[in-house]
């Protein structure tokens, strides 16, 4: 029986993908003049990722970009997500265009498009460059504006080619675990006075969306992590504590990214970085919503002397994956049609613009990485997607994480997301079962209806 068979029915035209991210795969840190970004100042830090790696040279991808694009070719889906490295781009995140930098990325779009697969790029997936950071990083409503200069340069030279854009990946994770508890670059623990971080990514992903636009890109969205919060208990203190971190999780980056404005809650939080005009530079049409779903967090009230209100509660009674994160695939079908049914009109189609899940095993002694349980986890979340189509949700693509096993930030290069299974030591590529089963959903889709 082929994949199609047993595995989602999803429409023929569905966007089928993979996605990575520049620091994550691409190593070549001191190539062709890129600067330093604030993740290889992190990682430099003792003690800050858990096996001491870092992704100076993660997956080679710099080098190595030909076996890959092949590989993708291989897999026959008709999307790839990846980012754009400021830092290789602009050294020091203004001024002067590092041509070779930007030249990479012009023939990865051209060796993309060649072999049928459409690119989705996202311009900023956490890899500041560390000479902007020094200026005060995502503190700073400069960076803002300089954060708009380089959305303009790559947008010049890609729009004619690239269809979608992602200014800011996850805006929420840079803000929580960037600036308010350090377990990412570049390392702050403000708590409740991170939240400037948030509001300057959000006009960031504005002003991008204006610069990408007058580009001329025909589409611009953007991919916020989202999941439904669940509450630890029906006690009060629980669900407030639950309905404050959706909040802060959710909202913050829904509301003004679609409605103009911060969810009420917060607004006394953020009363003092946001200026005249600000929340509708934010609000810009979007083409398309991106959703990156892992898994469903339970919040339950913390202790009076806390730093935070909430804290994270364990997810029971589910399958978890070797990071430990439960695997639950009806709460992306939940938070699809929750999200639908909240923001109505103002929802524009959606792509599923992550989700996968970590296990680690690698090749047996036949050289076969037989990851049954990744194949579960991406046949559950497109079943997922598929139902919530059905209830009437526009869900247009899945792009799963990841096609390479990859670095994992403060995790390291342990946790494995990829289809594609790679020896840090060798690099070599061995494609796992999950991307021959991934290969014929695709084609089976396509040959369907
Ligand atoms: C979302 C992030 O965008 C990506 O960089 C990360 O590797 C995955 N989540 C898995 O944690």
């Amino acid at each position: 029986m082929t994949a199609g068979e047993q595995g989602p029915r999803l429409p023929a035209d569905f966007r089928f993908g993979t996605a990575t991210s520049a620091y994550q795969i691409e190593g070549a840190v001191a190539d062709d003049g890129r600067g330093p970004s604030v993740w290889d100042t992190f990682c430099a830090e003792p003690g800050r990722i858990a096996d001491g790696s870092s992704g100076a040279v993660a997956c080679d991808h710099y080098h190595r970009v030909d076996e890959d694009v092949a590989l993708l070719a291989d897999l026959g889906a008709g999307g790839y997500r990846f980012s754009i490295s400021w830092p290789r781009v602009q050294p020091t995140g203004s001024g002067a265009v590092n041509a070779a930098g930007l030249d990479f990325y012009d023939r990865l779009v051209d060796k993309l498009l060649a072999i049928g697969v459409q690119p989705m790029v996202t311009l900023f997936h956490w890899d500041l460059p560390q000479a902007l950071e020094d200026d005060g990083g995502w503190l700073n409503r400069a960076t803002v504006e300089r954060f708009a200069d380089y959305a303009a340069i790559v947008g010049a030279r890609l729009a004619d080619r690239v269809e979608h854009w992602i200014p800011v990946n996850e805006p929420s994770v840079v803000t929580t675990l960037g600036y308010a508890t350090g377990l990412h670059a570049p390392g702050k623990t403000l708590m409740f006075d991170a939240m400037p971080a948030a509001h300057h990514l959000l006009l960031g992903h504005g002003r991008a969306a204006i610069a990408l636009r007058a580009a001329g890109a025909p589409s611009v969205g953007c991919a916020n992590n989202h999941a439904p919060i669940w509450p630890a208990s029906d006690d009060d203190a629980d669900v407030g504590a639950s309905k404050l971190f959706d909040a802060v999780w959710n909202g913050m980056f829904i509301e003004p990214m679609l409605l103009g404005r911060y969810p009420r809650d917060l607004e006394p939080l953020l009363e003092d970085v946001v200026d005249d005009g600000d929340m509708a530079t934010i609000r810009q049409p979007l083409d398309f919503y991106g959703v990156n779903y892992y898994t469903p967090f339970r919040i339950g009230a913390a202790a009076e002397d806390a730093p935070m209100p909430f804290e994270f509660r364990p997810v029971m009674g589910y399958p978890t994956t070797d990071l430990n994160w439960s695997v639950v695939p009806d709460a992306l079908r939940e938070w699809l049609i929750m999200f639908r049914a909240r923001l109505r009109a103002a929802v524009p189609p959606i792509y599923v613009t992550e989700s996968g899940c970590a296990y680690n095993q690698g090749p047996d002694d036949a050289g076969v990485v037989d990851d049954q349980a990744r194949i579960d986890y991406h046949s559950a979340h497109l079943t997922a997607v598929a139902e919530a189509l059905r209830m009437g949700v526009d869900v247009r693509g899945y792009y799963a994480w990841s096609l390479l096993d990859n670095f994992e930030w403060a995790d390291g290069l342990v946790p494995r997301f990829g289809l594609v299974h790679v020896d840090y030591e060798t690099q070599q590529r061995t494609k796992k079962r999950s991307f021959q089963w991934y290969a014929d959903l695709v084609a089976a889709t396509k040959a369907s209806n």
